[in-house]
């Protein structure tokens, strides 16, 4: 199956992008694994005239939006991150209402429709520096109530509005089993994604996105970690750092939907060009503004 992607690829001018959620074979098969933002740039870079998107379905509609006239396929159209739908409607318009010089700021673990009402997208390796670049007092942020709090905790100058959306895999962490791990691996260091609860995040040596716990476990001098996140970045961990240690709290984070990423769709998606991304064009030209934006902020 890997030899007839390889050659589907060539012949079709496909790119694959992975995130670092998805399974170890696709992870092995892909040409960039990265974080939400590192793809997404990616994404808006690439000259292939297919994207084969395996993430879930906000990162294959960033991809479109960023590329209106390319051909964007996921391996499985219905991978979808819950928390991107984790916004009532009608709460945006009424916090604009309330506040003079609101900021909507919007994870882009979101839908494309919540990011046409939004003035800018963050990743959660860029949401701080942005919220801090923003000339607004008032920060509306959305989905995700973990990442706004610890933005909050970083920008403690701005008022920062938060919504009550989360990760489902990442809010199963419980700090006891955290806790069991830190006694049972007494010199291993915590290392924890945003989307976590603030109870995990206090137990944690490192906050970050994929990538940075991804890049933090390679450049520290600590033989062994606690990782708070989905299992998939262990695929990374170890062909990093062969030598080193990493341990999940029970059960281990899994987001099922990432999971939806096969060979056998891959290969499908190639052969039959289907699983199509489509957006609506009015749609796409208004989420792109926040999308940019983001792009530009995080320069
Ligand atoms: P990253 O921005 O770290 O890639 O996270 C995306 C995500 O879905 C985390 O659950
Ligand atoms: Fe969404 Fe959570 Fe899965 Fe990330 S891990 S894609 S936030 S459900």
């Amino acid at each position: 199956m890997k030899k007839q992607i390889e050659q589907l690829k060539r012949a079709k001018n496909a790119v694959i992008l992975a995130h670092y959620y998805t399974p170890d074979d696709i992870q092995s098969i892909a040409d960039y694994v990265g974080d939400s933002f590192y793809l997404a740039k990616i994404a808006k870079q690439s000259t292939a005239d297919i994207i084969v998107f395996c993430g879930v379905s906000f990162m294959g509609e960033s991809a479109k939006i960023l590329n209106p006239d390319k051909k964007v396929l996921m391996p499985d159209l219905s991978a979808d991150c819950p928390m991107a739908h984790m916004v009532k409607p009608g709460v945006i318009e009424q916090m604009r209402e309330r506040y003079d010089d609101l900021a909507v700021v919007c994870y882009i673990n979101s839908t494309a429709q919540l990011k046409c009402q939004s003035d800018v997208c963050v990743t959660s390796s860029n949401a701080v520096n942005i919220v801090k670049a923003l000339p607004n007092n008032n920060i509306f942020f959305i989905p995700d109530r973990n990442l706004g709090s610890y933005v909050a905790k970083q920008v403690p100058d701005k008022n920062i509005i938060l919504n009550d959306g989360c990760c489902p895999v990442h809010t199963e962490v419980s700090s006891e089993q955290v806790q069991l791990e830190m006694q049972q691996h007494p010199d291993a260091l915590v290392i924890s994604h945003p989307e976590c609860e603030e109870e995990i995040l206090a137990l944690s040596d490192y906050i970050g996105s994929t990538a940075g716990m991804i890049d933090y476990a390679k450049t520290s001098k600590s033989s062994e970690f606690i990782v708070c996140t989905e299992e998939g970045v262990l695929f990374q961990m170890i062909s990093d750092n062969p030598d080193k240690r990493f341990y999940f709290p029970n059960p281990h984070p899994c987001c099922q939907d990432m999971k939806r990423n096969t060979l056998e769709r891959v290969l499908s998606v190639l052969q039959n060009e289907n699983q199509i991304v489509e957006i609506d064009e009015d749609v796409c030209n208004k989420a792109l503004i926040p999308l940019e934006r983001m792009l530009e902020l995080a320069k």
